[in-house]
């Protein structure tokens, strides 16, 4: 079991970035196999921070990099991002980086379909990043989709154009905008291609390849468990399929190859846009948390929501992924709190439930039955081994773990690197 696939076991931004980081310089490979630029992974390396979206996080190592066939590509994002890390000093080239030519692409009109439904949505609005996922990925499935294979290909595009416009077009004129410009999508595409097509390659196969000269392959998740379009808070959730399960068909490689499923936890609740969350805290307490935890959208600089732990919801999402262990971060937001709650199940409609239901309105009306605990005085913050823990912050995370019916692999305590508490090793395994 040598490779480690991390995924994010809340509402995403757990701290999926420095876990990565961390298990990225002991990689031979980093794959991203679903999503796209709606994530948002900050990487602090010693004095450097690095924000990435798209990219997966070995690229600031020089660690073989791949974005495989279940991300959805926006071109001109990645030519952006690609340029602003070099002028970081980081080396990106054909040796380090590679995408799936079967990798749809995200368009403009993608990204003003996403833009237009959300307006017209009111109350029905998701809160979206805006960057064009859902209708990437709603063409993708519809069989419409502009691949990178494609871009070497223009010139025969005319029937998948047709298939796209034809869809697209009716869209549209229902949202009072003008058909698709064909001939100004077509130049865009031209003008882009040569900076994605230096990478595209069949990644299956070059990951199949590494995989075979016993390689450690890291799969890196986005968005996460209760972001998932099957699994999450539907319709309040992402369009691609966030559990560990799809690092194997968002690469090309079989589901054995997955290994070590690491969930990344945050000690704490956090979501960003609409949708149901059981232990939100509109008081003091989630105010602090907010400003303690820095809880802002690194893609779109929104206000995370916060509130306490809901071991309920992280039971579910380690089930469905398949955790192997977890990476609990962020323990420091809770240091100085008098006491601290934790969501040990529901009520709703007067039953007891030990699950989180599949209907949107059990969702927005599941009453939390919690737990409290007397908090911690002293900083956990830095801490690299349990003796430098306060011993009411270690009962904490003891009752985390045996809630969530899954051990604590890792305890990250800062966003540098080395502030770790190792309890097992996930590419020992
Ligand atoms: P979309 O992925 O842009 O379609 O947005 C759908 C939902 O997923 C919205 O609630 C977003 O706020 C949320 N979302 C998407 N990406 C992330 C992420 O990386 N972290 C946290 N939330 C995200």
């Amino acid at each position: 079991m040598a490779n480690v696939t991390v995924i994010g076991a809340q509402w995403g931004d757990e701290g999926k970035g420095k876990i990565v980081d961390w298990l990225a310089a002991r990689a031979d490979a980093v794959v991203r196999f679903q999503g796209g630029h709606n994530a948002g992974h900050t990487l602090v390396v010693g004095e450097k921070v690095y924000k990435l979206s798209l990219l997966p996080s070995g690229i600031v190592t020089g660690t073989l990099s791949i974005i495989g066939n279940g991300v959805v590509l926006d071109p001109w994002h990645l030519k952006a991002e690609i340029e602003k890390l070099e002028g970081q000093g980081v080396v990106i080239n054909t040796e380090n980086f590679a995408i799936a030519e079967n990798c749809p692409l995200i368009l403009s009109v993608h990204r003003e379909l996403d833009v237009m439904r959300e307006a017209a949505a009111g109350s029905g609005k998701i809160g979206t990043t805006g960057r064009g996922i859902g209708p990437a990925y709603e063409d993708k499935v519809g069989r419409r989709a502009i691949r990178v294979c494609d871009l070497a290909h223009l010139d025969a595009l005319e029937a998948q154009l047709d298939r796209l416009c034809a869809h697209h077009d009716a869209l549209r004129a229902g949202f009072g905008q003008p058909p698709v410009d064909r001939e100004a999508l077509l130049n865009e595409l031209r003008e882009i291609a040569p900076s994605v097509l230096q990478y595209a390659q069949p990644v299956w196969k070059r990951l199949n390849s590494v995989k075979k000269a016993g390689a450690r392959i890291l799969f890196e998740g986005a968005q996460g468990v209760l972001l998932d379009v099957d699994h999450g808070t539907y319709p309040f959730v992402t369009s691609s399929n966030t559990v560990s399960g799809t690092a194997a068909s968002g690469s090309g490689l079989g589901p054995s190859a997955t290994g070590f499923v690491l969930g990344i936890v945050k000690a704490y609740t956090t979501r960003v846009g609409s949708g149901p969350f059981p232990t939100e805290l509109e008081d003091e307490t989630g105010q602090r948390l907010g400003e303690r935890g820095h809880e802002f959208g690194t893609v779109t600089g929104r206000k995370r929501r916060c509130g306490w732990f809901d071991a309920v919801l992280v039971r579910q999402s380690c089930a469905i992924s398949g955790v192997t262990g977890i990476a609990l971060t962020k323990v420091d937001v809770l240091d100085g709190l008098e006491k601290v709650k934790i969501c040990t199940g529901y009520r709703l409609n007067g039953k007891v439930l030990d699950y989180f239901p599949a209907h949107a309105a059990d969702q927005a009306n599941v009453e939390p039955i919690y737990e409290e605990m007397d908090g911690w005085q002293g900083t956990t913050a830095g801490a690299r081994s349990w003796a430098d823990l306060p011993a009411q912050a270690i009962k904490y995370i003891q009752r985390v773990q045996e809630l969530i019916e899954t051990p604590v692999a890792l305890v990250s305590t800062s966003p540098e690197r080395e502030d770790t508490i190792l309890v097992r090793d996930p590419f020992a395994d």
